[in-house]
């Protein structure tokens, strides 16, 4: 027997090194409550949050609202499945359809989910026109869209497709090249899938006029324009979607992390001319869209509108930007440069820094950041968080780097 009635973190941890499957690479804490952009461990150490569980926690932790909306619907019905109605579900679908400009709304439970509906949509298009070959996607070298066999194909990332042996039809071209796209494209391509900031990739906003080029060279070629907004939307980048900086819109819209503000919820959106593309038994998902996951995600929608977030993302983003400036300019020998768009940005680190390494000397100093790519240091925090609280975090990032320089 362990010392599991202890409760202590050490207890705990030793649990999780030992049944845990070991795919990941926790440090030796135990994360237990949390409260806006603050987070507390089992030794009640005090953490800054400015990565929100990778971009997910749009309102904090322990948002009022979050909160009451869960409770109660979770009182009130929890699952029935896709084969009723239910009150949440449909309520949500309208909601982000009139929030996105698209007319059709699919729920599965997490990004990975979304993207594989979003390839299984365009492709099925075509094969219900009678263009049976009209299967390749065009994606980008150091995208991410997910983790299943299919979204993997789509990844464009070594480190993460190495030894599942892939699904065909994808091909990779550079990001920000619309002539490599313009190449790679053909009479066989079903849809471009793109991410408007690659953000696992290293958070690279996409060039000036890339996004309305692909929106173009999609037109031209008569396929799909898949906009991978997993990690972008839901007002991170102080837009709703961030597609809407450069007035694009996609034809297919995937939504996930931030939607359900720590609930798993993802969303595959699209526009009419797909909605024909997936009748009735083709495609499916037995929690998706569920009365609990929908009344969260409807709950973060509400709070974005009645608090503003979307001007708040971008006045904090301006505080945010202005730091971590602040940071590269100070700091020149361990940071390259500064980049992101709204709430998500990261400082790039010199090639010899130990990204991780650094990232263990914020948590130690009480920050949580999180590595994108090989070298950026990643800032997502929650869409709530105050100037007062980014003003801390950033002087606890400079008293690390100043250890360091
Ligand atoms: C752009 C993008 N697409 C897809 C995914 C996969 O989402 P999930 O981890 O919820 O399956 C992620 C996750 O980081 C992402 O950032």
């Amino acid at each position: 027997m362990t010392n599991l009635e202890a409760g202590s973190e050490a207890a705990l941890v030793e649990l999780g090194r030992r049944f845990l499957y070991p795919n990941y690479r926790q440090p030796d804490l135990v994360l237990v409550r949390g409260q806006g952009a603050v987070l507390w461990d089992a030794s009640d150490r005090r953490y800054l949050d400015l990565y929100a569980g990778i971009a997910v926690s749009a309102l904090g932790h322990g948002h009022p609202a979050l909160v009451r909306a869960v409770s109660e619907q979770a009182a009130r019905l929890v699952h029935v499945s896709n084969y009723y109605f239910n009150e949440p579900n449909v309520r949500l679908a309208a909601r982000l359809c009139a929030l996105t400009g698209m007319d059709r709304a699919f729920f599965a439970n997490s990004g990975t989910e979304a993207v594989e509906a979003a390839l299984k949509l365009v492709r099925r298009h075509f094969f219900a026109q009678g263009q049976r070959e009209r299967l390749r996607v065009i994606a980008f070298h150091n995208s991410f869209h997910g983790r299943t066999l299919g979204a993997l194909a789509a990844t464009g990332q070594d480190k993460y497709r190495e030894g599942f042996g892939l699904l065909p039809n994808v091909s990779h071209v550079p990001y920000g090249d619309l002539d490599a796209v313009r190449s790679a494209l053909g009479p066989d391509v079903a849809a471009i899938i793109v991410e408007p900031v690659q953000g696992e990739g290293g958070v690279l906003p996409a060039p000036k006029g890339f996004l309305p080029g692909l929106r173009a060279l999609a037109d031209e070629h008569g396929c799909f324009l898949i906009a991978d907004e997993i990690q972008t939307g839901i007002g991170r980048t102080g837009t709703f979607l961030a597609v809407e900086h450069d007035k694009v819109r996609p034809d297919v819209v995937v939504l996930a992390k931030g939607l359900g503000g720590g609930v798993p919820i993802g969303a595959m959106l699209c526009t009419r001319s797909l909605e024909g593309a997936l009748p009735p038994g083709s495609h499916g998902s037995t929690f998706g869209g569920n009365p609990l996951a929908s009344a969260a995600a409807l709950a973060v929608l509400d709070t974005m509108e009645s608090e503003g977030l979307l001007a708040a993302v971008r006045a904090r983003a301006g505080t945010l930007a202005a730091g971590l400036e602040r940071l590269a300019q100070r700091y020149p020998k361990t940071v390259v440069a500064h980049r992101g768009l709204g709430l998500l940005q990261a400082l790039v680190l010199a090639p010899e820094v130990d990204a991780r390494a650094l990232v263990s000397d914020l948590q130690k100093a009480g920050v949580l950041v999180t590595v994108a790519g090989a070298c950026a240091l990643r800032f997502s925090p929650p869409l709530v968080i105050t100037d007062a609280e980014i003003e801390e975090g950033l002087s606890i990032v400079e008293r690390v780097l100043a250890t360091r320089s």
